[in-house]
């Protein structure tokens, strides 16, 4: 799997394909992920790369590439970094390595309702955040939404922190996931995002946490049979171009791809509402059992995971009382 994806970047190289290439007339962007096509996500970029076309008369195309096909998202986003690639989509989670802002936003409890979500996110801060990965030549374009994260399991159902002792949990690349599945008790195991499926069947993780449409287009319900629904998270998606790129883009063109982004945003936020439903019907269908845990012993656990935080980086701590006190 690995092997091919430098065999595929390697001649996407060789024939002259970096993160923007242009003739005199046409310019083509690729912008790569690692969702499965049949997810919102997905549909929402095509739909960025069809408004952008429209709006530059054909002058600038946008080609995705979905599925992990040039690289898992730590990678695509190194890639982004040298301009090799020039747009991704990755979880927030996933640029903590890249900017230390954004990192709060994969605190687990870290927001009241989802107005308090959109309220930050499409606020002062969530343009902060966006713009807060730029002097690491990652501009944030726009935020889709990714809804909440829950744990799903195979053996048996996660009602309380204590059923996550002995439990190998697989976590997103990042330190705030890890600290926040070893302040409940379980044992945090990261694996790419495109790996996970036979990680779960061959066991080398027995449970992970996502939210429902990941859950269900990544078919992780054909091996997990228990849902828990805690809601531990609320991280978003995050659309990224290269700066690289960005910078040999004219004032109108940047302009043409801040408003395809900002529209896509708009139309992932419908798709998304609609494939949380079919999700949940979908994994009913399938025999997952879903439970509806209490959420107050988890959140009771994860307060050493703000301490943690707020010691290592004080300035954070401006920052998610900033969020916190967003109303
Ligand atoms: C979400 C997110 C993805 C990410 C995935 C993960 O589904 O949208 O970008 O890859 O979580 O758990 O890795």
């Amino acid at each position: 799997m690995k092997y091919n994806r430098f065999l595929l970047f390697g001649l996407l190289l060789l024939f002259g394909y970096g993160g923007c290439q242009s003739d005199s007339r046409i310019k083509v962007i690729k912008m790569g992920h690692a969702q499965v096509t049949a997810h919102p996500v997905h549909n929402a970029m095509v739909f960025l790369a069809k408004k952008l076309e429209e709006k530059s008369k054909g002058r600038i195309r946008v080609k995705v590439y979905p599925n992990q096909q040039l690289g898992t998202e730590r990678e695509l986003l190194e890639l982004l970094q040298i301009g090799s690639l020039g747009m991704t989509k990755v979880s927030a989670a996933s640029l903590e390595a890249f900017s230390p802002e954004i990192s709060v936003l994969g605190l687990p409890f870290l927001f009241r309702d989802d107005d308090h979500i959109s309220k930050v996110l499409n606020g002062e801060i969530g343009t902060e955040l966006l713009l807060s990965s730029e002097k690491f030549w990652l501009r944030g374009l726009c935020f889709y939404d990714a809804g909440k994260r829950s744990f799903y399991s195979k053996a048996k159902p996660i009602e309380t922190p204590a059923d996550l002792t002995g439990l190998k949990v697989r976590v997103q690349e990042s330190k705030m996931a890890i600290n926040m599945i070893r302040s409940m008790g379980g044992s945090p195991t990261p694996v790419a995002y495109g790996e996970l499926y036979t990680a779960l069947q061959q066991g080398i993780v027995d449970a992970a946490e996502n939210n429902l449409p990941s859950f269900y287009n990544s078919r992780h319900y054909e091996v997990c049979k228990y849902l828990s629904i805690d809601e531990h998270t609320a991280i978003p998606d995050v659309v990224l171009v290269s700066t690289v790129v960005w910078d040999q883009l004219s004032p109108e063109e940047q302009q043409w791809m801040q408003e395809a982004a900002d529209e896509s945003a708009i139309y992932q936020s419908e798709l998304w509402k609609a494939s949380v439903e079919e999700s949940m019907r979908e994994v009913q269908k399938a025999g997952v059992q879903i439970s509806y845990p209490s959420k107050e012993p988890f959140q009771t656990q994860v307060q050493s995971v703000y301490e943690l935080v707020t010691k290592e980086n004080p300035q954070l701590g401006q920052l998610i009382q900033r969020i916190q006190n967003t109303k």
